[in-house]
């Protein structure tokens, strides 16, 4: 349904301030809406931008419980570290707030109350777990159990970390409460639930029939929640943090996070435009698009939009929901709790002043239609490659030849060639293709047209030659270089939904405020005779050294998680004395050890057992480094009978512990011994 809107309600996930933000967000997110906010602002369009901190649910308790301090301690922390780092990428909210704001705690509540008063609720009583020693009911998150798929002891009630089975805390064998420890009891509570089921033919009805054109990832999702036919959905819970439901009785009570969240977009909108904010929820002539993960389209899709239909008063269902898939981290999923992440705040302390190729990276990868991975190298690469040598090279040709032929000032064009033509052409028709690809969410794609405009500039400069021009004809160099500032002033407009920061410092060498987008490919974006400025570099190279640092700190996070994670192997079963007292272990010193050729595990020791010289081969090339061994002493089996490995044959067998990582560490005893030492 093409529809004419006077504006746009950009709305974007709320981050849960329970940590920072990561390239995750960044790429799934914010990236993404921020391309869109600024390309209707340099269209000229009404439009505002959302955002701000989620700032209530269980796992925000449970770190403050784990530190020692207040969810709002949690909370003020981390809403401070994501606004700041927000701002440091440049996403341009309009505002950014947060959930424990008076006038959000105020929104939400008459939010639920309307509800209540409208008998848009049903209540029902159910069975929760209790916690009696501490007079609590307790979340799945606060209940810890026997796994019954693996075993693992410390299973929370909705998942089990150590097999990743999703779990109900009845699943769990012996639940404890992780308040106090003491077994779980169970206690009648009552809750208020929205009846989605009453909502589902005009929620069908709304997606499948008149929202075929959403991305197929979202369409897919909401088509396969309508057919399994929706429930009522509780929005309450017993929890000491969170907005209290407004009915008398309800003591203990807050309203559940994921219903006064997406309230937020609305408390939000009121903090920034307290006289006119209705105008961006209720008019129809506004369309309302949520910026989203795919783990939140349920709730943007059908929870939102029925609480908006059973709020009534004419609130806008959005018009569209372009959610993307996930972004994963050198091949590994990102986590929060496992640290694996690049964290926002940290890129910009390593990275100072390359929040640009941050974006652009995040951009050419963003996980519009499935899962993708952000690598150091690739990282690397798309700034060496990309950014310096087609981005930054063709325009700081252009603004140095300029310099060079006409004292940096912007030269008159004279009659056009084909190849001028054929340029003009290019551009018009990139920006059609950019222009059509940001109009619908394809931002990748977009961000590829845009770059195009440099290949282009390149290419044109190349075929030109201009510096060979200049030896016989200026007037046709004059014509040249202007049409390739002017190209340079398209590639500002063009690139500053992608990258503000280069934009900006692109309008400033070209003595330019930023153009408008109509004005794109116009062909006159500098006045001939504008004085530019002195040519500096946009991009720098990013060196190996850079890239190697965030390998290893990657490395080292993920052997600290590995150790952290290390569950023992289950003992074996018994062996009798006698059979164990067979094995003749032994303490040998290293005289020789070195690689074996063509085989890269294998060391070759030898070994001085007391008796004579031993040759043992052992499996733990990757672990040592040959000369690191020679003079240690080692533990080995003595009486195992001989083994050919590539081709030598090996008289025993070394021991080594297997560490949380996989690696290897040889045994050796606590004080040098005779060698032959029998080991008892
Ligand atoms: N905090 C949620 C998340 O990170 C998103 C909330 S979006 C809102 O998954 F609509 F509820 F605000
Ligand atoms: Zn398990």
């Amino acid at each position: 349904m093409e529809k004419n809107f006077k504006r746009t309600l950009i709305t974007t996930a709320l981050p849960y301030a329970n940590g920072p933000v990561h390239i995750g967000h960044l790429a799934g997110v914010y990236v993404p809406a921020d391309i869109y906010a600024r390309y209707l602002r340099l269209k000229g369009e009404d439009v505002i931008m959302i955002g701000g901190s989620d700032e209530h649910g269980v796992p925000i308790t449970i770190k403050a419980r784990k530190e020692g301090v207040t969810p709002q301690d949690i909370v003020d922390r981390y809403h401070t570290i994501i606004k700041d780092s927000m701002k440091g990428l440049g996403i341009s909210f309009d505002i950014y707030s947060r959930t424990t704001s008076d006038i959000h705690n105020a929104t939400a509540s008459e939010f639920f109350r309307r509800l209540y008063d409208n008998g848009q609720f049903e209540v029902k009583t159910s069975l929760q777990p209790y916690d009696a020693e501490a007079g609590e009911f307790l979340a799945d998150r606060y209940v810890k159990g026997t796994c019954p798929h693996c075993g693992n002891e410390d299973a929370y009630g909705d998942q089990c970390e150590a097999c990743g089975s999703s779990l109900n805390t009845t699943d769990l064998i012996n639940p404890r409460s992780m308040l106090t420890s003491s077994p779980v009891s169970w206690k009648e509570t009552s809750h208020w639930y929205l009846p989605l089921d009453k909502w589902q033919e005009r929620l069908s009805n709304w997606i499948l029939k008149d929202h075929t054109e959403w991305k197929s990832n979202v369409y897919g999702q909401c088509k396969s929640w309508l057919d399994m036919g929706l429930q009522p959905r509780a929005v309450s819970r017993d929890l000491n943090w969170g907005v209290p439901v407004p009915v008398e009785g309800a003591e203990g009570k807050v309203l559940y996070v994921w219903f006064d969240a997406p309230i937020g977009y609305i408390s939000n909108t009121k903090e920034l435009l307290p006289d006119t904010w209705e105008r961006y929820w209720k008019d129809p002539e506004t369309r309302m698009i949520h910026f989203i993960g795919k783990d939140n389209i349920v709730f943007h899709c059908i929870v939102f939009p029925a609480m908006l239909m059973a709020y009534g008063d004419g609130f806008n269902l959005p018009d569209n929901v372009p959610a993307n898939e996930f972004l994963n981290l050198e091949g590994d999923k990102i986590s929060t709790s496992r640290n694996w992440a690049v964290w926002l705040h940290e890129y910009l302390v390593d990275f100072p002043g390359k929040q640009d190729v941050l974006r652009y990276v995040l951009t050419a990868n963003a996980p519009e239609t499935k899962d993708n991975d952000f690598t150091w190298t690739d990282f690397q690469a798309r700034n060496n490659n990309e950014l310096v040598a087609i981005l930054g090279n063709f325009v700081n040709r252009a603004i140095v030849l300029t310099h060079k032929y006409f004292d940096g000032r912007m030269p008159q064009a004279g009659t056009l060639e084909p190849v001028d033509e054929a340029l003009t052409a290019d551009i018009k028709r990139i920006k059609e293709q950019l222009s059509q690809n940001l109009d619908t969410f394809h931002f990748r794609e977009a961000l590829k047209d845009a770059m195009e405009l440099a290949r282009i500039g390149n290419k044109y400069l190349q075929e030109t030659e201009p510096w060979k021009v200049a030896k016989t004809d200026m007037d046709r160099v004059a014509t040249i270089l202007n049409l390739a500032i002017n190209l340079c002033a398209d590639i500002a407009v063009a690139f500053e939904p992608f990258m503000p920061f280069m934009a900006e410092k692109l309008c400033k060498m070209l003595s330019i405020d930023m153009p408008r987008w109509t004005d794109l490919g116009n062909g006159n974006l500098v006045a001939p005779g504008t004085a530019l400025g002195q040519p500096e570099l946009l991009f720098e190279k990013i060196d190996d050294a850079a890239i190697q640092a965030q390998l290893q700190r990657l490395d080292r996070i993920k052997k600290e998680n590995q150790i952290k994670n290390f569950r023992p192997e289950p003992q074996a079963p018994d062996v009798d004395f006698d059979t164990f007292m067979k094995a003749d272990l032994r303490v040998g010193t290293v005289l020789e050890c070195t690689k074996v050729p063509k085989a890269d595990k294998l060391l070759k020791f030898l070994i001085d057992d007391g008796m004579q010289k031993r040759t043992i081969v052992s499996g733990i090339a990757k672990h040592y480094d040959p000369a690191d061994l020679v003079g240690k002493q080692v533990c080995f089996i003595a009486n195992l009978p001989p083994r050919k490995l590539k081709g030598i044959e090996s008289q025993g067998m070394i021991l080594s512990a297997v560490n949380a990582d996989g690696s290897l560490v040889v045994i050796s005893p606590s004080a040098n011994v005779v060698p032959g030492a029998k080991i008892s």
